[in-house]
């Protein structure tokens, strides 16, 4: 961190979570809480919740939470420094300069420069569309459908076939070659300088806060390549942005349609279908599914209808699926893609499609069954086979047996045969079949060993973690349980190194006589997966459901468990006798313990 913690210290508590929160989301006081609809999903009823004493929030939703400037860091895409700038400017604080390192400093200049020479690109390429050398491209816009609204929406441009006249612009500005090297926008070598884009319709591509980090641009007529897009950068990150997110997180539908292309993504967007998204002339990652699952849990493909787009669809089903969205396939037939379908049947044929996208396991099996010869019974059979083995990866019986009907049904097998076959295939396989890691056509053969061995060993770990994470959260919501605990659990208990962190603030701040759980999450802020286990931890609540003689075995049993697994493990690392005998000896006196709540 580059600024002394009183001071973001002081930045976050000048800054009241319900006064800042309410500037973004409309909130409703009940209880003690706040609630509203999450800004970072999508949702019709509020699992948002603001909690004034904590000064934190939380989405029970989707699990997003955090204090203050988290939650700016988050709603805004902002860095750590950004977020706190922003917040310092609104409590009237005057950060210190100095704090930044210079290697920091020079970072952090560069960045906003690069995106101020982009937004300058993207205005000068504006500029050119609506001039008369820019008359191609904009007739070309024209050609295909678009308003001029759309134009200006999207900040359409064009890049003419003058070799430098960006680059004169740039230099006029004051801009040295050193920064314009890279921006990506221009060829540097002894011949001299030249614009990358030339005689192209320039798309900008936009972050979630709409800054301008980079362009694509098609070609004017048939050459190649068709599309070029900016290199990476500094500022621009292919797989961690999608094309028109920064309009698609705002629409209020319930899910997100991902396309292939820019001009898919403009078509629909201009036909209503503001929702819809593409990767940015790149293969769909798992950062993009986890910057999807933000603001979705389910996501439609609208991919082209080809080969290419089929195969990048079946390579997408299981990236999404691992981060938790349900993906729905469309169909486009007899369209190439979102563009020409809209085009040729229009919006409401669209909407169709959207209500009748296949669920994504029936897409897999439809593709399945293109590579057999269903003429042939021993293709035929060969087809049924492989299609079991892929409902055997549904472990729940309940779901296999769901997609088991829906299978048949949809390809004319005799459900009870079809059944028949899953459950021998299942016994050859032995025990419960296991979801391979991931990947639609794993293989299925290896699967037995590799996937039984650890697992035990991972529960019991899961367990002590637990019971860890379950004491943290009841010492922050009961504070009256410290004395409860006193001489037999301390800081040094929670063996894992999160918890043992998180455990010797919320101690040494009990004895402060304040437990400050957005205070303390400050620490955490630049390590994302962190500070979402922490938060989660400080949000986390005592299961209301158990009755008062459950509450007092559930605490005593976790308290006991805790101080037992933290033993076991200073057993095993004991390195004198007189230690070991120690520590059997308190292993001892634990049986005959006895913890209460009240
Ligand atoms: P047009 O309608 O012909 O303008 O193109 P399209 O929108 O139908 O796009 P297409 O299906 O050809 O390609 C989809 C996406 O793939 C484009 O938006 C680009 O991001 C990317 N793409 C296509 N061709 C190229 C290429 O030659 N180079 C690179 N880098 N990307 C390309
Ligand atoms: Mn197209």
């Amino acid at each position: 961190m580059y600024y002394p913690e009183d001071i973001v210290e002081e930045v976050r508590t000048r800054n009241d979570i319900v006064d800042v929160i309410s500037g973004y989301v409309k909130l409703q006081k009940k209880g003690s809480n706040y609630f509203g609809l999450c800004p970072f999903h999508n949702e019709k009823s509020p699992s948002f919740s603001v909690s004034p004493q904590k000064q934190m929030y939380y989405c029970f939703g989707c699990g997003a939470g955090g204090n203050v400037i988290t939650f700016v860091m988050e709603y805004e895409n902002y860095t750590f420094p950004e977020a706190l700038k922003v917040l310092a400017d609104r409590a009237g604080i005057k950060l210190p300069e100095v704090e930044y390192s210079k290697e920091e400093r020079a970072k952090a200049d560069k960045r906003s420069t690069l995106l101020e020479i982009n937004k300058l690109a993207a205005n000068y390429f504006y500029y050119q569309l609506h001039q008369p050398q820019g008359k191609i491209g904009y007739d070309y816009f024209k050609k295909r459908e678009l308003s001029d609204e759309t134009i200006r929406r999207f900040g359409l441009g064009f890049a003419n076939k003058v070799s430098n006249d960006l680059y004169q612009y740039m230099r006029s500005k004051g801009y040295q070659d050193e920064i314009l090297r890279e921006t990506g926008l221009f060829t540097m070598d002894e011949r001299g300088t030249y614009d990358k884009f030339w005689n192209r319709v320039m798309f900008p591509i936009l972050d979630v806060n709409s800054r301008v980090i980079g362009f694509g641009g098609r070609v004017m007529g048939d050459g190649t390549p068709k599309y070029l897009n900016s290199p990476e950068t500094m500022i621009f990150d292919k797989s961690r942005n999608l094309y028109g997110l920064n309009y698609a997180r705002t629409s209020r539908e319930k899910f997100m349609l991902a396309c292939e292309g820019y001009m898919d993504v403009i078509a629909m967007h201009q036909a209503g279908f503001t929702n819809a998204v593409a990767s940015l002339g790149t293969a769909f990652t798992t950062q993009h599914a986890a910057l999807l699952k933000r603001y979705t849990d389910t996501v439609v493909l609208t991919y082209d209808s080809d080969g290419a787009g089929t195969k990048a669809a079946l390579r997408a089903i299981p990236i999404l699926k691992e981060v938790g969205i349900s993906t729905k396939v469309l169909s486009l037939t007899p369209y190439k893609d979102p563009d020409e379908f809209i085009k040729n049947l229009g919006t409401d044929a669209f909407r169709e499609r959207i209500e009748q996208a296949k669920n994504s396991f029936l897409f897999e099996i439809d593709v399945l069954k293109r590579e057999y010869d269903l003429n042939d019974p021993e293709q035929k059979t060969q087809f049924y086979n492989a299609t079991a083995r892929r409902l055997l990866e549904f472990t729940e019986t309940l779901e296999r047996d769901n997609y088991t009907q829906a299978v048949a049904k949809e390809h004319f097998i005799p459900y009870e045969d079809l059944r028949r076959l899953v459950n021998r295939l299942g016994n050859q396989l032995g025990g419960a079949p296991v979801r391979p890691q991931s990947g639609a056509y794993g293989s299925y053969e290896d699967r037995g060993e590799r996937a039984r061995e650890p697992r035990k060993k991972r529960e019991k770990e899961d367990g002590i973690r637990q019971s860890q994470r379950l004491l943290l959260t009841w010492l922050i919501e009961r504070p009256q349980l410290f004395e409860k605990i006193e001489g037999i659990v301390g800081p040094e208990d929670f063996r894992e190194p999160l918890y043992h962190q998180v455990a010797q603030m919320v101690f040494d701040g009990h004895a402060r006589g304040e437990v400050n759980p957005a205070g303390i999450l400050n620490h955490f802020i630049n390590d994302e997966e962190q500070y979402k286990q922490v938060a989660a931890l400080f949000n986390a609540s005592l299961k209301e459901s158990l009755n008062n003689e459950e509450q007092q075995k559930a605490f005593s049993e976790t308290v006991l468990r805790v101080r037992r697994n933290s033993l076991d493990m200073a057993s095993r690392n004991a390195t004198d006798i007189g230690e070991l005998q120690r520590i059997i000896k308190e292993q001892a006196a634990l049986k005959t313990l006895h913890v209460t709540i009240d």
